[in-house]
């Protein structure tokens, strides 16, 4: 017997209301319902109801002590969730949100532990999403959600990603096609003096610190280096976005694009005789491509991700390409090459060398 869940295709730019108010309805009383954010869906229930949040644990197989991330549709709902929004916050918040944007503040009680995992914080974000905001709206009430995605896989960057990950698991399924940017909210640690990024995303490091009028501290954690045995957010510590395929990704600045070639046509080289898989910018893949057809190792997949330079696309397209590598079949490893890590190129390679299964420095 096949599980069975409510799922509703819609309009991204104008939402069926009906649907909309039946997932609020849902949270309301402790269901789960994934829906669409800018960035990518969503998992949510109820935020300050534990029943319903510890729900959220299960399903997604995520262990207790990495905390939820609390959508609010409103600034005086993010007020009660936060302890206090200080200044430095609104100057962030009120231009950002709503907006890929999640900021760490002092939790207030309100907000039930099993949500924050027992920290004295609390992750609190505004999605830019017509879909996500009219829902929570409709709820009256904060919303915990984490990706979509069983922990440790590639996040649901698509409706079709999440009826397959989910396998109705949840009550309701919003399904309003592809999110926009494609890699989650970048997050940013205010309770600390200088404020730390704890997550890079859309919004880039050098736009907080404009914003904020100080410099932010770039961990090496968030760079996707490095996962220290007392992390800076807990979620840090595990492996994540991994597909089943493992995954070799040559690091290093694509600008000294002769060593990362180099680099990538030596591993691919070792791999001849598997099936292996090549992705990563257009035109280092096409070289690399090229450079190997005559050494007769000849990538069984080439996933172009996007242009070097223009890193949003390579945003859009990553997870969804995580995802293709395993589904097309018998790919031994998939070589992946660098992306500059200026902007959104950060959140890219951060997410790269989690999921990555061997780090090559080029
Ligand atoms: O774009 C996003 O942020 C998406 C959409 C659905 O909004 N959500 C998302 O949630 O990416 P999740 O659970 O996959 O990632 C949340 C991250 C985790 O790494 C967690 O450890 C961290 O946020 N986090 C949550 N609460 C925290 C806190 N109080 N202090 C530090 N880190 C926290
Ligand atoms: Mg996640």
């Amino acid at each position: 017997m096949g599980r069975s869940c409510e799922i509703y295709r819609l309009d991204p730019e104008k939402p069926d209301r009906r649907a909309v108010e039946r997932a609020a309805e849902t949270i309301k009383r402790g269901g789960l319902v994934a829906f669409p954010t800018e960035t990518v869906y969503g998992l949510g229930a109820d935020a300050l109801n534990p029943r319903a949040a510890a729900r959220i644990f299960e399903v997604k197989g995520r262990p207790p002590d990495n905390p939820l991330i609390v959508h609010v549709s409103s600034l005086r709902m993010a007020r009660l969730v936060a302890a206090e929004i200080p200044e430095r916050a609104l100057k962030l918040v009120e231009k950002l949100w709503p907006g890929p944007l999640t900021v760490v503040l002092p939790k207030s009680p309100e907000v039930p532990s099993v949500v924050t995992a027992g920290l004295g914080t609390v992750a609190v974000r505004m999605p830019a999403h017509r879909v996500a905001l009219e829902m929570i709206e409709a709820a009256g009430r904060p919303v915990a959600a984490p990706s979509a995605n069983p922990s440790g896989r590639p996040s649901p960057t698509s409706g079709e990603h999440v009826v397959r990950d989910l396998d109705c698991r949840v009550d309701v399924i919003l399904d309003a096609g592809e999110t926009f940017f494609g890699v989650e909210s970048t997050i940013v640690d205010l309770t600390r003096t200088p404020p730390v990024l704890l997550r890079p995303g859309p919004i880039p490091v050098e736009v907080l610190e404009k914003l904020l009028g100080e410099r932010v501290v770039v961990p090496p954690e968030a760079r996707g280096l490095r996962a220290s045995e007392r992390p800076l957010a807990p979620g840090m510590k595990y492996r994540h976005y991994a597909p089943e395929t493992p995954l070799i990704l040559i690091d290093g600045d694509p600008r000294a694009v002769e060593r990362v070639i180099e680099a990538a046509v030596r591993e691919a080289v070792k791999a001849r005789g598997m099936r292996f898989a090549l992705a990563g910018p257009d035109e280092l893949v096409d070289t690399v491509a090229s450079m190997l057809l005559r050494r007769g190792a000849k990538p069984a997949w080439i996933f172009r991700l996007g242009p070097l330079y223009d890193t949003t696309v390579a945003a859009r397209r990553l997870f969804k390409t995580l995802r293709r590598i395993d589904e097309v079949g018998a790919v031994d490893v998939a070589i992946i090459l660098p992306f500059p890590e200026r902007g959104i190129g950060l959140a890219v390679m951060n997410r790269l060398r989690k999921a990555a299964s061997r780090r090559v420095e080029a």
